[in-house]
């Protein structure tokens, strides 16, 4: 590793961090199967909100829709336990993709955006996927949980699996990138963007504009079906509007989805 600070240790990480939940319990492990699974277990032994989970490397990585999800050296796997009311959980995946912007550009200057529902690319390719798994109980929620992997430091070009589509913050910036800044920045992000939910629509509305997504021609599978059109416009729940050649609108609900291309043909 270079130059730059990367202990990812709870003590480095909450220390002096302006929270005043989020990332104020920290549970570290230089190795790990799954943040979520261990966060699940840590809900189950009544963690308290902001409680966070974080592995220098996952064996066993999840994915969205069950895929794998590679997370090597270099790499910062957390998973971030909230107990948000029912009417928030929609506005979870924009809350972590725009913190995942906001702290990219903060450390090291990239501008990235968010592809519908909650990629995050820098110059085209993906560099942070996020993972938001609930417990919902009636109609009220047990816990949510944030799970954001972000290549930072690797080589994409060493993990053929995943070329072309994948980017890592070192490859776009050309240097190493610190993993504890970058991690307690985006810790603060989360924690005010999650805290500013009640006073309306703003992160949605940011959420909305930094989508590359919308305008452009879609491929989406959402279980067996398979939409194609442009994207039209998300709503505030965050489902995405699509117009379909003959001219219907299809809702399509993010929590159900792959997109498969963004512009084929
Ligand atoms: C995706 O498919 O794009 C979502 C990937 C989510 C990966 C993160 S890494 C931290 C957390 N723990 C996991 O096992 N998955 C999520």
């Amino acid at each position: 590793m270079g130059m730059v600070a990367d202990d990812l240790s709870p003590l480095a990480i909450k220390s002096g961090l302006k929270t005043r939940f989020v990332g104020q319990r920290v549970s570290y492990y230089p190795r790990l199967s799954s943040t979520m699974e261990v966060a699940r277990e840590e809900v189950q032994q009544g963690a308290p909100e902001g409680t966070v989970v974080i592995a220098d490397e996952q064996s066993a990585g999840k994915g969205r829709l069950n895929r794998v999800w590679l997370s090597p050296k270099g790499s910062v796997s957390l998973s971030i336990v909230l107990y948000p009311s029912m009417v928030y959980l929609p506005s979870l995946i924009m809350v972590a993709s725009l913190a995942v912007v906001h702290a990219i550009k903060a450390v090291t200057g990239l501008r990235a955006q968010i592809k519908w529902p909650n990629d995050v690319l820098v110059n085209g390719k993906k560099v942070c996927g996020i993972l938001i798994e609930s417990g919902v109980r009636a109609s009220s929620v047990d816990y949510a949980i944030i799970g954001i992997g972000i290549n930072v430091n690797l080589k994409v070009s060493d993990f053929t699996d995943i070329l072309p589509a994948a980017t890592s913050l070192s490859d776009e910036v050309g240097r190493d990138v610190s993993r504890l800044e970058l991690l307690r920045r985006l810790l603060v992000e989360v924690e005010n963007s999650y805290l500013s939910l009640p006073q309306g629509e703003a992160v949605y509305r940011e959420w909305r504009d930094k989508l590359i997504t919308l305008g452009r021609k879609v491929h989406v599978s959402s279980g067996e079906a398979i939409y194609e059109g442009i994207a039209e416009s998300v709503a505030s729940d965050g489902s995405l509007l699509l117009r379909s050649l003959d001219g219907s609108l299809s809702q399509i609900s993010a929590g159900d989805v792959s997109l498969c291309d963004l512009n084929r043909g």
